[in-house]
């Protein structure tokens, strides 16, 4: 039975026991009566009162998400680099425990025993001097090879003593996808240009890569994006929504649809934030993106309490790489493939969660006007290749022939 403490920036609020088979996370009687008390996720503000849920056989899904998913290239360097099997889950999150996502630290503690409920937690931090190396210190999910980074675009370097200082994450294409570096970066400066939320990103040329970083794949390039759950003054809390519904990350395609996504967007964001999502949704189709999982889309706690979206993040033209899916990530109503999705079936999902069709329509036009006209290939770093396959797949989504995006 292993034993990590939980906290929230420094303070801590609970306890998450367990071995390879079970696992059962308790909240700390003094952090649930706290009146300013920080949220930890979504899910958990639905279950503070009832009895905590064990999982068996599996890892609790909220922190499974909090660390390199399993299958990606991040979780086979970091396990192979500390001598950890890649499915020792509680053994990546003590190594990682300073290194999360959003403001959560995991620490091991002294297990004191099988306990069976909250009352008395094991308090005594126990140091681990054989934490990962430095250039390897980062937990985050998605397949793509990725290290944290501080310091400045045009000047690198490994975080120096704890990952706080990392403002940056450094993406590595997979091999075969070079040009995805210069594609994600077009479509994150076409998603900008047309009002969206993103982060400020780059592209690295290799040589300016931290030397630090050990065996590398062939790459001449990397995708740099600036940290939105880190700051000035200090780590800002992020949850994906694999975790708000807590669920594993081998279920992101497949644990719910655009409107099950949708629903738990309108009960946390409002219909402002579910106005949001359908601006994005229909980036997702203009961008053809075809990948917006549910570990794609998250929530930011800027003040610690209250969630709001995350900016935008993985927006890549999927479509323009042979052999990627074309299948939607999530089905919207009967749509499962990008080119199917029509004005109506966001119409649609509007309608099911109570909205007007004319909200839906209205967000829906603005934003495909937005995204045609800030569409210049050269002014948003677009590869010219990309641009040219974009066009021509714009002529075949009924939703994009609105407006003259097909026109190009
Ligand atoms: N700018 C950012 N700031 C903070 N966290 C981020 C940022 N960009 C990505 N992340 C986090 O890192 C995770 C992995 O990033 P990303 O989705 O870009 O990687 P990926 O390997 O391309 O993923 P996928 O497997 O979905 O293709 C995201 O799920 C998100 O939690
Ligand atoms: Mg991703």
């Amino acid at each position: 039975m292993r034993a990590v403490r939980i906290s929230l920036g420094p303070r801590a609020v609970g306890e998450l026991r367990g071995d390879r088979d079970a696992s059962r996370f308790h909240f700390r009687p003094d952090y649930l009566d706290a009146p300013d008390r920080a949220v930890l996720g979504q899910w958990f503000e639905d279950r503070l009162t009832s009895r905590i849920r064990r999982f068996r056989r599996h890892f609790h899904p909220w922190f499974d998400n909090a660390l390199p998913e399993r299958g990606g290239a991040l979780r086979a360097r970091l396990t192979r680099a500390s001598g950890l099997s890649e499915d020792d889950d509680f053994g990546l999150l003590m190594r990682l425990g300073e290194n999360l996502p959003g403001n959560v630290y995991a620490h091991q503690v002294a297990n004191t025993g099988p306990q069976s409920d909250s009352s008395a937690m094991g308090d005594e931090v126990i140091d681990e001097p054989d934490r990962v190396s430095r250039g390897l210190r980062v937990s985050l999910g998605g397949i793509q090879l990725k290290f944290a980074l501080s310091g400045q675009p045009d000047r690198l370097t490994l975080p120096i003593v704890r990952e706080d200082d990392s403002r940056w994450i450094l993406k590595l294409p997979g091999r075969g996808f070079e040009d995805l570096v210069a594609t994600e970066f077009g479509v994150m400066n076409w998603c900008r240009a047309a009002g969206f939320h993103v982060p400020e990103t780059h592209v690295i040329p290799r040589d300016a890569f931290p030397d630090e970083l050990g065996d590398l794949p062939e790459v001449s390039s990397g995708f740099l994006i600036e940290r939105f759950d880190r700051s000035d003054v200090g780590r800002i809390h992020q949850e994906d929504f694999a975790q708000v519904l807590c669920v594993h990350p081998e279920s992101k395609y497949k644990a719910t649809d655009a409107l099950g996504l949708g629903r738990f967007v309108l009960a946390i964001l409002g219909s402002q934030g579910f106005e949001e999502y359908l601006r994005r949704l229909v980036a997702v189709v203009a961008t053809g993106n075809a990948d917006a999982h549910l570990k794609n889309w998250s929530l930011l706690y800027p003040d610690g309490v209250e969630p709001e979206w995350s900016p935008m993040y993985d927006q890549v033209s999927t479509v323009a790489f042979k052999g990627l899916e074309t299948r939607l990530a999530m089905r919207i109503g009967n749509a499962r493939y990008l080119r199917q999705v029509e004005m109506s079936h966001l119409c649609w999902l509007a309608e099911q969660v109570g909205l007007s069709r004319a909200t839906a329509e209205s967000a829906v036009d603005t934003t495909i006007i937005r995204l045609r006209d800030a569409f210049r290939p050269e002014a948003i770093g677009m590869p010219s290749r990309v641009a040219e396959v974009l066009r021509g797949y714009w002529k075949e989504v009924p939703l994009l022939r609105r407006h003259g995006l097909d026109a190009g």
